[in-house]
């Protein structure tokens, strides 16, 4: 089998992963694959059946009953299917959000998403985005990014995709929300949100997107001929 190259890119909600993975991977070719989508789709399921994220007995008793697909249409967007309901935009919600956050500390929960996760790294070149891609799901990834920025311009960044959306939400309130997820998703003991030993951090702060992106290629040359 032809040698797959692999690039992991985890960091804080709102760094501008996905923007740039998605981006990258049309550029290159390759497979994108968004982990937060996974759990977003989790946490939607077990919000219809009013399940609270935080009910541990409740979480494990019903995962049994969810399937989760991942397609891609020809524009290459990630599609989630669940129980082959397709819910891409449903699972875009700031409760969403901080559901899925809650819902992805459950050991059960990451166990059942990890070869998920890995079967399509496998097969195809990907760029997977995340928390935990670096350092627990392709802990050998061919390139590691830890994408970061200040929590102010991470929030500043969410409004204006709400605003572009149509939705007004205050500043105040999503920096908020900002701030408990990464609180929650770093302090979690299962596979927290942090910077893998080989990772290269790229702080996103004061750049664009085509400078995100130039400083990206610039990192994945290194490792892979572009
Ligand atoms: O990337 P996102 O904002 O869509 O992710 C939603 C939540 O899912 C995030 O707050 C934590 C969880 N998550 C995770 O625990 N591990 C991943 N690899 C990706 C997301």
């Amino acid at each position: 089998m032809a040698k797959t190259y692999t690039i992991a890119i985890d960091g804080p909600a709102g760094a501008g992963k996905s923007t740039i993975a998605r981006a990258l991977a049309k550029e290159l070719g390759y497979y994108y694959v968004d982990t937060g989508a996974i759990y977003r789709t989790v946490a939607y399921f077990l919000d219809l059946l009013g399940i609270s994220p935080k009910d541990v007995d409740g979480v494990e008793r019903y995962l049994d009953e969810l399937t989760i697909q991942i397609e891609y249409d020809e524009t290459g967007k990630q599609h989630m299917l669940m129980n082959g309901m397709d819910v891409t935009d449903d699972i875009r919600t700031p409760d969403i959000s901080q559901k899925a956050s809650l819902v992805s500390a459950h050991a059960m929960v990451r166990h059942m998403l990890l070869d998920m996760q890995r079967a399509v790294a496998k097969k195809h070149n990907v760029i997977m985005d995340g928390r935990d891609i670096g350092t627990v799901v392709l802990p050998k990834a061919t390139v590691k990014i830890f994408l970061t920025a200040s929590a102010e311009v991470r929030a500043k960044r969410r409004m204006d995709e709400f605003a572009a959306k149509g939705q007004k939400v205050a500043f105040e309130q999503v920096l908020k929300d900002i701030q408990q997820r990464d609180h929650q998703d770093s302090t979690r003991p299962i596979a927290p949100l942090k910077q893998a030993k080989d990772a290269v951090l790229l702080d996103t702060s004061e750049l664009d997107i085509p400078g995100v992106i130039a400083a990206m290629k610039k990192i994945i040359g290194e490792k892979i001929p572009l």
